[in-house]
C-alpha cells in the first residue's frame, strides 16, 4: 500500500541567487518521477558583519520569478518550504530528510542534487541515515561522470543540466552585470531591491563621475577574482573595491571635512601637502555614514587604498593592489602587477608599492610618509 504513494522530491540549496540550472534540475525530476510534491528549501543563510545574506523571503520571490519564467509556475507539485530558513540557524541535510519523512510517511522521498555534489556525499554529516531515508537524485552536469560518484547509490535524471556556479554569477551580479544563467524576471526583481551590491551602486553613481565609477567597477572586478587567493569573502573584495574613492569627486573642503582618523597629526600633514590623498580617509568616513558600512576592514581598505601603511589586513592590502592593477588602468607596469597577481599575491602587492614609490619619486614631490613606511616594513618582512 505504502509503496504505491507518489514520490517526495526535496530540492536543498542556498537559491542566491536562483538560475537556469536550477529550473532545469526541477523539471527533468517532474518529468522523470511525477511526484506528489517537489520541495525547494533554500537553507539558513548566516549573517556575518556587514555581509547581510539575501534572506530568505527574497530568495523565495526570486524563485517564484525563475520558475514562472521556466513555465513552471502553477504547477501544484511546487512548493517552496520555510524549513531551513525559519529555524534560524545552520540546518544539516539529515535534519531535512527527516522532517519531510515524518512529513510524508510512506511516500518515497528522494533528494535532488548535482553530479558535482555526489563524490564529496559521504563526507555529509550522517550520510548513512540520509541514504535509509531518502534516495539521492543527480542530474547529471557536464565534465562530471555517474562514474565519480564515489559509490553512492542514486537514480539519475535523464539529460544533461548546464553548468552554474552560484559564486561565480554573484560575482558578476556584485559588478552590476547581467549573467546569461539568470532569468530576465529575476534581474528584474535583483534591480528593483537592490540585491548584491544594487543599492550601493546606484548610490556610489549619483557620488561619482562616470570615468571614476567605472574605475571602481574594474577595481572590484579584480578585487572579485582574486578574493579566493587573497582569503577574502568575495561580497566583502566587491564592496570594499566599488566603495574605495567614493569620496574622490567631492570638493576639496568637503574631502578635508570628512577626512578624520586616529593618525590626526598624520593626517594634518597629509593636508597641507598632499590634500587630494585625503580622499581616501574620507572615503572611509563616507563609507560609514553614507552608505552604512560598519566592518572594519572594509572602512581600513577604503581608508589606506592611496598611501598603503604597514601592518594593512588581507582585504586592505587587495584592494591597494587592485586599484592599481585592473584591467582599466593602460600603463604597462599595471599589466605586469594584474599578471604578477595571478601567480604570486604577495608579490603583486609589493610591486604595487614599488610602481606606486616610483610614480611618486618620478614627480618631484612630497612622498606619503605611510607609503614609505609600508616599503620598508615589507623589506623587512622579506629578511623574516
Ligand atoms: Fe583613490
Ligand atoms: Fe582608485
Amino acid at each position: 500500500m505504502a509503496d504505491k504513494k507518489k514520490p517526495v522530491i526535496i530540492y536543498g540549496g542556498s537559491f542566491d541567487p536562483p538560475h537556469k540550472g536550477h529550473t532545469a534540475l526541477a523539471a527533468a525530476a517532474l518529468r522523470q518521477l511525477a511526484p506528489e510534491a517537489l520541495y525547494f528549501v533554500p537553507g539558513f543563510h548566516t549573517p556575518f558583519k556587514d555581509l547581510r545574506p539575501v534572506p530568505f523571503r527574497e530568495r523565495a520571490a526570486m524563485l517564484k520569478a525563475a520558475l514562472a519564467a521556466a513555465g513552471l509556475a502553477g504547477r501544484r507539485e511546487i512548493k517552496i518550504s520555510s524549513f531551513e530558513a525559519g529555524l534560524g540557524r545552520v540546518v544539516y541535510t539529515w535534519e531535512t530528510v527527516a522532517h519531510f519523512r515524518r512529513l510524508h510517511p510512506g511516500a518515497p522521498i528522494y533528494f535532488l542534487l548535482g553530479s558535482d555534489c555526489l563524490a564529496g556525499f559521504r563526507g555529509w554529516r550522517r550520510s548513512g541515515e540520509i541514504l535509509r531515508k531518502a534516495r539521492l537524485l543527480a542530474g547529471l552536469r557536464p565534465g562530471y561522470s555517474l562514474k565519480k560518484s564515489g559509490a553512492v547509490p542514486f537514480t539519475a535524471l535523464k539529460g544533461r543540466f548546464p553548468q552554474a556556479a552560484s559564486s561565480d554569477i554573484r560575482g558578476e551580479l556584485f559588478l552590476g552585470a547581467k549573467p546569461a544563467q539568470i532569468f530576465p524576471g529575476v534581474l528584474g526583481l535583483i534591480k528593483k531591491k537592490g540585491l548584491y551590491l544594487g543599492r550601493e551602486r546606484a548610490l556610489l553613481k549619483t557620488l561619482l563621475t562616470p570615468a571614476r565609477f567605472a574605475h571602481s567597477v574594474e577595481t572590484a572586478r579584480l578585487a572579485v577574482a582574486l578574493a579566493p587567493a587573497a582569503g577574502v569573502p568575495q561580497q566583502k573584495a566587491a564592496l570594499a573595491a566599488l566603495l574605495h574613492d567614493c569620496a574622490r569627486d567631492l570638493p576639496p573642503a568637503a574631502m578635508a571635512r570628512l577626512a578624520r582618523g586616529p593618525r590626526e597629526a598624520a593626517l594634518r600633514e597629509t593636508a597641507a601637502k598632499a590634500p587630494v590623498l585625503l580622499h581616501a580617509w574620507a572615503g572611509a568616513a563616507l563609507a560609514r555614514s553614507r552608505f552604512g558600512v560598519r566592518d572594519a576592514e572594509v572602512l581600513e581598505a577604503a581608508a589606506l587604498h592611496a598611501t598603503g601603511a604597514p601592518g594593512m589586513g588581507p582585504l586592505a592590502r587587495l584592494v591597494y593592489l587592485c586599484d592599481l592593477a585592473n584591467q582599466g588602468r593602460t600603463f604597462p607596469a599595471a599589466g605586469r602587477v594584474r599578471a604578477l597577481a595571478r601567480e604570486d599575491l604577495g608579490a603583486a602587492f609589493l610591486a604595487a608599492n614599488y610602481v606606486k614609490l616610483v610614480y611618486a619619486f618620478s614627480g618631484d614631490g612630497w612622498v606619503h610618509p605611510l607609503s614609505v613606511a609600508l616599503w620598508n616594513s615589507l623589506q623587512e618582512k622579506k629578511k623574516e
